[in-house]
């Protein structure tokens, strides 16, 4: 970026921070960009960051925000806010090491690992995708609960009331969200219940009210995770599952665990990073490309160079190889972390790198191949701080948009389809993108590798950012280049979340990137260099915040691709 540039928008970022006024705000649109004093909230849903934003106000730190948030959006956002799926917490502290949460979900107990093949042997994704037998055993209300109970200061019941009165009393639904939930509500009956009249409550200008989700939150409410995991909504989970060919038991309910794990933490130009560990393959894989990327002086490259898009691409590539051979639930199988995140293996890696060449994802790993399968883009993200410098950034999930389609009769929430995370036949390629290898084959209370990377940068003790995205392996890379122009080309937090992006994941060796968006003289040349290019509509929707060491003030952005918002006080 030009000085002159900077100096003028850091004049704009004094002014806006001096009224602490929401910058960037349409009338129809809430805010995107935002700047504040105590503290921000980053997240998909505007009812949902406000009910975080309210939390704070009211002396809640930014992890019972966090579950407040996490609740609304079980609410608000079907697409992928949940009670039925489960996610990743990263959390850094003022004043003690970070930490992490995994409320990923398992597989049942009945679980195996040839669950998905048809009879001759093929891969049926169907069966893994839509309905009961696609759904993992939930972890959000278990990983709410833990960072609750570890961490948090307000009543359980007062960071669970806000969604309970989301959803009894209602709230009015866009034109969107209108037509697209009434349209998937065709699914089952149970969700068809639900949402099937979402379009004429919309046309009557009436509240969308949810009784039977309201009665669960209760429960919760009421009674902690408990109210979840055993007693009635158990029940109902089993008895669903038992009429339609699902597998989770109440047994597997009431076995199931939230864990608290240590954060991946690496660096990169003197900055620390904090990411989550498997079985994510987020914080791991992000490290490995920062780590390579460290050896080039990509601010002297340029955002938008072909230079530079070349050796992120590499590093990509040389990443995701390594996700697949090595990634999986680490209570199951051995990961190598630390090699993987070592900068003496990044130098290795750097050196298979010719420049000026693309490289070839056949020449390497060739053993790691396991079996092509399909990430959804549904997922979502939302980060929060508080006055303090207390920050989490969370990634939650049901996989699919809407997860497996199917709502719990008479409990009001949809189900995940995360079974679909596994690899569902190791060593055969199917249809879809990314590669895997079998320490991600599906095994009793297991939990299924995902891509979500929740992650937080801090430097010299200071907060700078936390950020994170949907989008299914794209997830890792749109983190990547949030944290690349943030640190390196040295933009400002909505600059980094709104800049272009690309992506590349190994298998299939192609870049996608978004169309339009790149000079057609930088493609070109990728072209020339032997690369193959695929143009798509958007990569990923990042959500994410940077404090302003100098002036105190947190910046809020929601990325511009969606419609989420940002709101500090
Ligand atoms: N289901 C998307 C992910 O976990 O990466």
């Amino acid at each position: 970026m030009k000085k002159f540039d900077r100096l003028q928008r850091f004049c704009l970022f004094l002014l806006a921070a001096a009224l602490i006024v929401p910058t960037g705000c349409g009338e129809s649109m809430p805010p995107q960009n935002t700047v504040s004093r105590k503290g921000m909230v980053v997240s998909v849903n505007d009812l949902a960051t406000r009910v975080g934003v309210d939390i704070l106000r009211q002396g809640g730190n930014a992890v019972d925000a966090a579950i407040g948030v996490g609740f609304a959006l079980a609410v608000v956002y079907p697409e992928a806010g949940n009670l039925g799926g489960g996610g990743f917490m990263v959390i850094r502290f003022p004043d003690r090491p970070p930490t992490s949460i995994d409320f990923r979900e398992t597989a049942p107990s009945a679980a195996h690992r040839d669950m998905y093949l048809t009879e001759s042997g093929a891969v049926d994704p169907e069966k893994s995708l839509r309905g009961y037998l696609a759904a993992g055993v939930p972890g959000t209300v278990k990983g709410l609960e833990l960072a609750h109970r570890l961490y948090g200061r307000m009543p359980w019941k007062r960071l669970v009331q806000p969604a309970v009165e989301l959803a009894e009393q209602g709230f009015r639904l866009s034109e969107d969200q209108a037509r697209s939930w009434r349209n998937m509500a065709g699914a089952f009956p149970s969700t068809f219940r639900v949402f099937g009249h979402a379009w004429d409550v919309f046309a009557r200008n009436e509240r969308f009210c949810q009784p039977d989700l309201a009665q669960t939150l209760i429960a919760i409410r009421d009674e902690g995770d408990s109210g979840f995991y055993t007693g009635r909504i158990a029940e109902l989970i089993e008895a669903d599952m038992k009429r339609n060919g699902g597998l989770v038991t109440v047994q597997d309910l009431a076995g199931y665990r939230a864990v608290e794990r240590q954060p991946i933490i690496g660096s990169y130009r003197g900055y620390e990073v904090i990411s989550m560990p498997p079985p994510s393959s987020g914080g791991i894989a992000l490290i490995e490309m920062l780590n390579i990327l460290e050896g080039y002086n990509l601010a002297d490259l340029g955002p938008e160079s072909p230079e530079t898009v070349h050796r992120v691409v590499e590093a990509m590539r040389l990443a995701f190889a390594d996700r697949a051979l090595y990634l999986g639930d680490p209570d199951f199988v051995d990961i190598p972390v630390e090699k993987l995140t070592d900068k003496t293996y990044a130098d290795e890696l750097l050196s298979q790198i010719q420049l000026g060449v693309a490289g070839r994802s056949s020449m390497f790993s060739v053993s790691a191949r396991g079996s092509f399968f399909h990430e959804s883009h549904e997922t979502t993200h939302y980060s929060i701080a508080d006055s303090t410098g207390l920050t989490v950034a969370v990634t939650t999930t049901l996989n699919g948009v809407y997860g497996s389609l199917a709502v719990v009769d008479s409990a009001g929430f949809l189900l995940n389809n995360e079974m679909d995370d596994f690899t569902a036949k190791p060593g055969e390629p199917n249809l879809y993108g990314l590669i895997q290898g079998t320490a991600n084959a599906i095994e009793p209370h297991k939990r299924m590798l995902s891509s979500m990377t929740p992650t937080i940068v801090v430097r010299d003790s200071q907060l700078v950012l936390a950020a994170g995205s949907p989008g299914g392996p794209t997830i890792i890379n749109t983190v990547l280049q949030v944290l690349l122009h943030s640190i390196d080309f040295e933009s400002t937090i909505d600059e980094a979340v709104s800049a272009p992006r690309f992506h590349h994941q190994w298998f299939p060796d192609v870049i996608d990137y978004e169309s339009d968006r790149f000079d057609p003289l930088l493609l070109r040349q990728l072209e020339e260099w032997g690369y193959s290019l695929n143009p798509v509509t958007s990569l990923g929707k990042a959500h994410a915040l940077a404090f302003d060491a100098l002036n105190k003030t947190f910046r809020g952005a929601a990325d511009p691709r969606g419609k989420g918002s940002a709101r500090g006080y």
